[in-house]
């Protein structure tokens, strides 16, 4: 075999989802080897694990992974439904973020683009790719509440702006820090010129904030514009999240690539994938130099659990994307056509597009469109 790929469907519709990909796979007839492991909620309640230890070492031995969605709930109710004797003791983590840190997969790719037909599409000429920083930023989780007098200290003597706190309390004071390092602000940005030059692709924007974030959105942006110049023959420009958001209302069909950082990029692209049909369409890649993990953006939707009525395209997607990743473009495009077309003819849709097919009829119809 070619490639062995781990499978990890998860709770809820992620199962439901996987199988439609499996059914996929199938009649591209990849030369793989499917390996499930086991993840998510379920995990947690049996073992007080939501990502076991034989899943990790079972993901170190596979080429890339493809995910389904997990459930996660607050602390106090994670805690309620352990079995007794793991109460108190373990606590809960999500197991998507725990491996994204694992593998370092710092690029989180999202695609969103409208295929023609889907009553759900804001316009019909939509098609960018979001490229989000996917380790640091805003969320590396250095934060402090109450903030410790020798954190205060060190801001107070490096910062003359930490006089306009004076008299505020540590307790009355939360701090996140918003952490870049031009090691981040560089591969993220390289990996979104390489994908652009990969498929012809005309346009990069950087989209930050640097007149007003100016230390860690100027980092990013000064280390956009060295890249820039290595690919001269892609265009490059610079737009602020802010108007961003506006423009990608206005006239989204005038964007490309956006390469951002994690927070930004967070917003941005769930914004950008309602544009294109939303959740039962928002495919995404989390992107490292050696392993890369695929999967629908949608979670778990317990409603729908286990019921094959949700939209399988996202899933399908995501399925697109590894194939392209592994190198397999034929295929991608193969299963692309059968997807578009699926969704231009409009026979059979899931309840989302107005339709009454089920999960698995809609992956066999998409199968029936590729030939
Ligand atoms: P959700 O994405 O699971 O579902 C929200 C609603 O969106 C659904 O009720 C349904 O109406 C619609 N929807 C989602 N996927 C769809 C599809 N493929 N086709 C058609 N309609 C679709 O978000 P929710 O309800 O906020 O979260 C449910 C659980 O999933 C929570 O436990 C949450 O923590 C988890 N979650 C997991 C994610 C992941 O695994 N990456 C991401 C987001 C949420
Ligand atoms: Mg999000």
């Amino acid at each position: 075999m070619k490639y062995k790929i781990a499978m990890l469907p998860g709770d809820g519709i992620g199962k439901d989802v996987m199988d439609a990909a499996q059914i996929v796979l199938n009649a591209l007839d990849l030369d793989a080897e499917y390996v499930y492991g086991d993840i998510g909620w379920e995990f947690w309640k049996k073992e007080g694990n939501p990502l076991p230890e034989r899943t990790i070492e079972m993901l170190k031995e596979t080429d890339c992974a493809l995910f389904g969605a997990i459930t996660s709930k607050p602390k106090d109710e994670a805690q309620k439904e352990l079995p007794e004797h793991l109460k108190g003791r373990v606590e809960y983590f999500s197991p998507i973020v725990k491996l994204r840190q694992l593998f370092d997969l710092y690029a989180n790719v999202r695609p969103c683009k409208a295929y023609e037909g889907n009553p759900l599409n804001y316009r019909d000429d939509i098609d960018l790719v979001i490229f989000r920083e996917n380790t640091q930023g805003l969320y590396s989780g250095v934060e402090f509440h109450p903030v410790p007098d020798e954190v205060r200290k060190v801001l107070e003597e490096h910062h003359t702006n930490m006089a306009r706190f004076e008299g505020v309390s540590n307790e009355d004071m939360a701090i996140s820090l918003r952490i870049f390092t031009r090691q981040g602000c560089r591969r993220i940005i390289k990996k979104a010129f390489e994908y652009a030059k990969e498929y012809g692709r005309k346009k990069v924007t950087v989209v930050e904030k640097p007149n007003v974030i100016r230390e860690t959105s100027g980092l990013m942006i000064r280390e956009a514009r060295k890249i820039a110049e290595e690919y001269g023959e892609i265009e490059y420009s610079e737009a602020n999240i802010d108007a961003m958001a506006m423009w990608l209302i206005k006239n989204p069909q005038n964007y490309d690539i956006l390469v951002t950082s994690n927070m930004f990029g967070d917003i941005i692209s769930d914004l950008a994938a309602q544009l294109v049909g939303g959740l039962g369409f928002a495919c995404s890649g989390n992107i490292g130099d050696n392993y890369a993990i695929f999967e629908p953006t949608h979670g778990s939707a317990p409603k729908y659990a286990g019921k094959y009525v949700v939209n399988p395209t996202a899933m399908l997607l995501s399925v697109k994307m590894m194939l392209e990743w592994l190198g397999e473009k034929k295929l991608a495009k193969k299963l692309e056509n059968g997807i578009a077309r699926t969704i231009e003819e409009g026979r059979v849709r899931t309840y989302d597009m107005g339709g009454t097919a089920t999960t698995l009829e809609m992956a066999e119809e998409v199968v029936r469109n590729m030939e």
